[in-house]
């Protein structure tokens, strides 16, 4: 078995970042070699990945889409032209998506193809889009779950890596699920990563 030539990645976050930071704990811990984290991009100012990143010493950068928003709607080529151009200097050879909150565009999913990965806080297929967790509460389900799949134009549709479930209680609430549910995305999250790892070899 050869060795694995280290595989760059940059994260894409929009919000708190504990999947993020999972995945750096991850790598500085050598449990998800070859994958290297080279860079977060991040589309929120106030966003704790952000402050994360900072704090780990891992380069990050702002490709704020607010300005990009007006009352017309999203320019949504416009603000992914400027992610594209950060990606090209930052040349990851993987993408992951950990709760970032904009769709991608096909120009950027061209630009990497089966290099890119999110996590999803469903049992995929079921529930895509925004709020997951509450979509399966109201759809009365059991069970929940996450999953890591890999990125392509379909929303939440890609080929999926890896699954983890868990039990939905009968006074869960949006809250109280997505709480119980955010440690096994770590989990998955990592355990994809080291399953594409051994893909690799
Ligand atoms: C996570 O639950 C992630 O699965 C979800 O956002 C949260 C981000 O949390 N992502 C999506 O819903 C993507 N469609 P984090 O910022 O603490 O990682």
């Amino acid at each position: 078995m050869g060795k694995i030539k280290r595989q760059k990645a940059v994260v894409l976050a929009s919000g708190r970042g504990s999947n993020f930071e999972a995945l750096v704990r991850a790598e500085k811990a050598g449990v998800i070699s070859p994958f290297e984290i080279i860079g977060l991009i991040s589309n929120q100012p106030d966003s704790g990945a952000r402050e994360l990143a900072r704090n780990f010493c891992i380069p990050e950068v702002l490709v704020n889409s607010q300005p990009f928003k007006s009352p017309r709607g999203f320019d949504r080529s416009h603000y992914e032209s400027e992610l594209l151009k950060c990606l090209t200097a930052l040349k990851p050879d993987w993408i992951f998506l950990a709760g970032y909150m904009l769709v991608l565009g096909p120009e950027i999913i061209a630009a990497f193809p089966k290099r890119i990965l999110n996590i999803h806080p469903s049992l995929l297929p079921k529930h895509r889009g925004l709020r997951a967790q509450k979509q399966a509460i109201d759809a009365g389900d059991r069970i929940a779950g996450c999953s890591v799949h890999y990125v392509t134009e379909e929303l939440d549709g890609g080929p999926i890596v890896l699954q983890k479930s868990l039990e939905i209680l009968p006074d869960d609430t949006e809250e109280t699920l997505s709480k119980r549910l955010l440690p096994l995305e770590h989990e998955t999250y990592i355990e994809a990563l080291q399953q594409i790892a051994k893909e690799l070899n």
